[in-house]
């Protein structure tokens, strides 16, 4: 066999270990199963006494399906086919008369999971790259491998909807709170755990009654809830697949066979080969992160506001060792104090907690810089500012050091002149909310030095962001596309239409936020003055210009277009949205995307996607604006 290996131990247990051939992480190709499934035959003539499933790769368990193999399903047939691949090869798991074991160490996904359920144990090893979850739903699909069946029968009902509708993953430890892992154990013990449980002849823990009612004649409960979730989340027609999990599950017990009108309908839906075509998107923008092998240790963060602050406690809660520098302690201190709820949110653990916030240290001498391998500027957006802070910066800086301004407006070629060595110097350009926005871009300005904008990628991905090489030019590529569109949006008000309703065209068309609630959310003067250098002269918008005399700046002042006294915009309701406008308004920011492509300021069409996409929540069901505009022709 090519991708499995098969150990029979003293006592007549088999171990099958995948590593498959080629590839540093599992998946579960036509052929991995094709040869699963000669194992279980082998096993069947010579039943062992049990049977632990593992992984051989260093990554993880099985990281899911192949998803190369969803890009060939062009017939009804075919999609079925891929269904029934599964669902019958981990039913066959499931029945045979040994026990059968699942070692999950390591990511344990989709498909992964699901032969992992299919085992009558599975434990969890401890560490913390060990996630477990059913995360098609991200691609537009849904768990037909029997997944729909057994994790409600697990873990009950509620809680497996819930992963299987949000795709998020558990830990090994919450695994086996929820009763998904029988047991979780640290790595050094793993192996000998493994034997023990597999031959302890231990029955399942049942689920507790309640639960086993709502996964029985109670059904229609769990289903009507979670479809109340779902609808406040994503609309039908534009991802149809959380609705088919909630009644694959409801009415055909996870049995996606049980009714292929659904299983094409789904398969074949342009919003699955879409979110299919994100995910290869996103991991090409990984992919920037691996042309060099720079890895840092110690960051520097100058200027502890909105944007330093948060840079400072990601790169901490992504394990780094972070100085945070600005004018007075006084100043660093609200950045602490949002770091720390940042560590209370994600991390819950006290110890790990007390770990970050030693991580995160306050350095207002800025004594950081000299130890630092990237050095991140985040101070007011002012040229002079920046050139004293450079000057006074660089001969202190360690010489392979990365050297970086988050600067959203002004030009690295003016900021760079003062330094000795300008090539040097590269944007690192996040997005506020650093916590929520998956994309950086990393800016190189004509003759910048090659090896530090790889290091620049290679330092996002490794704080687990997704780096989007750009050519230094006004808005790089998100926020340049964004003006012209806001400007559309803005003058629809400005021509008569209510917020509320420009905001429903939007949403309708499957933007995660209305522009005129974003332009809130930005700040109306921010907006003004980013319209008045991106929009190419454009007029500023009447309604604009009215609401930043009056002092509505949006959110942080409590009112912009909308009234956000309660935190929250206060909307009234959208009304009739007038036919085309959705279309209408967006069409000025493929037009702006398509012109960035062309002049070179990002590389390719499918990279301007990319960078839209996980740029501005851009409806990811459509592929992107430019697979978007291609596509309606
Ligand atoms: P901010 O005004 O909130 O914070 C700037 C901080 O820098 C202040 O705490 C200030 O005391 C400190 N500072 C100023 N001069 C300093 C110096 N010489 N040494 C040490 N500290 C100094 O500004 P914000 O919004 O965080 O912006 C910072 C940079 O990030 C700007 O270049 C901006 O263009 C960029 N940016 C801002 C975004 C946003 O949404 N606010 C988004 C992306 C980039």
């Amino acid at each position: 066999m090519k991708h499995w290996q098969l150990n029979k131990e003293e006592g007549g247990i088999v171990v099958a270990t995948l590593d498959k051939a080629g590839e540093a992480a599992n998946s579960l190709s036509a052929e991995v199963m094709a040869e699963f499934a000669v194992v279980l035959d082998q096993l069947e003539l010579n039943p062992p006494s049990g049977l632990i499933v593992r992984s051989g790769k260093a990554a993880g368990f099985v990281a899911g399906a192949d998803i190369h193999e969803f890009t060939q399903l062009d017939t009804p047939e075919k999609g079925r086919e891929l269904v029934a691949r599964g669902w019958d090869l981990f039913n066959r798991l499931a029945s045979v008369s040994y026990p059968t074991l699942a070692l999950i160490r390591g990511h344990c996904l989709g498909g992964g999971l699901e032969l992992a359920l299919a085992c009558r144990y599975l434990l969890a090893v401890d560490e913390p790259g060990t996630k477990m979850g059913l995360p098609e739903v991200m691609l537009g699909i849904f768990p037909g491998w029997g997944g729909m069946r057994r994790l409600p029968q697990r873990i009950g009902p509620t809680a497996a909807l819930d992963l299987m509708l949000t795709g998020k993953t558990i830990d090994a430890k919450r695994a086996k709170k929820m009763g998904l892992a029988d047991e979780c154990v640290p790595p050094r013990v793993m192996d000998m755990a493994a034997r023990q449980l597999l031959l302890s002849g231990r029955g399942r823990r049942p689920l507790p009654v309640v639960q086993r009612l709502l996964n029985g004649p109670l059904k229609f409960v769990v289903a009507r809830g979670a479809r109340q979730q779902v609808v406040k989340k994503a609309r039908p027609e534009h991802y149809p697949a959380p609705y088919a999990i909630i009644d694959l599950w409801a009415k055909h017990d996870g049995n996606a066979l049980a009714a292929p009108a659904v299983v094409d309908r789904i398969i074949h839906s342009p919003t699955a080969r879409n979110l299919v075509r994100v995910f290869f998107l996103q991991e090409r923008l990984k992919g920037f992160g691996k042309e060099c092998d720079f890895k840092a240790q110690r960051v520097h963060v100058i200027g502890a506001g909105v944007m330093g602050g948060d840079i400072a406690a990601w790169c901490v809660l992504r394990g780094l060792t972070v100085t945070l520098q600005d004018q007075t302690l006084e100043r660093i201190l609200p950045a602490l104090k949002r770091a720390n709820d940042l560590f209370a949110k994600r991390l819950r653990d006290p110890l790990k907690i007390r770990d970050a916030n030693d991580r995160l240290i306050p350095d207002v001498t800025g004594d950081g810089a000299v130890h630092a391998d990237v050095v991140i500027e985040a101070i007011f957006e002012s040229v002079e500012a920046k050139h004293a802070l450079f000057k006074a910066l660089e001969p202190k800086l360690k010489p392979g050091a990365v050297l970086a301004t988050n600067t959203s407006s002004l030009k690295l070629e003016d900021l760079r002149t003062v330094l000795a060595k300008p090539e040097r110097l590269v944007g690192i350009h996040f997005f506020n909310p650093v916590a929520m926005m998956p994309l950086v871009e990393v800016v190189a300005a004509d003759g910048a030095d090659p090896a530090a904008v790889q290091a620049a990628c290679a330092f996002v991905r490794q704080i687990d962001k997704l780096p989007l090489p750009v050519k230094s030019a006004p808005g790089f590529l998100v926020n340049a596309v964004l003006a012209p569109y806001m400007l559309a949006a803005m003058h629809a008000v400005d021509s008569g239409i209510n917020p509320e309703t420009v905001d429903e065209a939007m949403l309708a068309f499957g933007m995660p936020m209305g522009p005129i609630e974003l332009v809130d959310t930005v700040g109306l003067d921010i907006a003004l003055a980013a319209g008045r250098q991106l929009a190419d002269g454009a007029e500023p918008p009447h309604c604009l210009l009215r609401a930043v005399e009056n002092g509505h700046l949006g959110k942080k002042s409590g009112r912009g277009f909308y009234d956000w006294s309660t935190g929250r915009a206060a909307k009234a309701a959208a009304g009739q949205v007038p036919a085309g406008l959705g279309e209408r308004l967006v069409e000025p920011l493929i037009a702006r995307t398509e012109r960035l492509v062309a002049d070179g300021i990002v590389a390719d069409a499918d990279l301007a996607d990319a960078g839209v996409i996980f740029g501005t929540g851009f409806a990811p069901f459509t592929g992107g604006p430019l697979h978007y505009r291609q596509k309606r022709g």
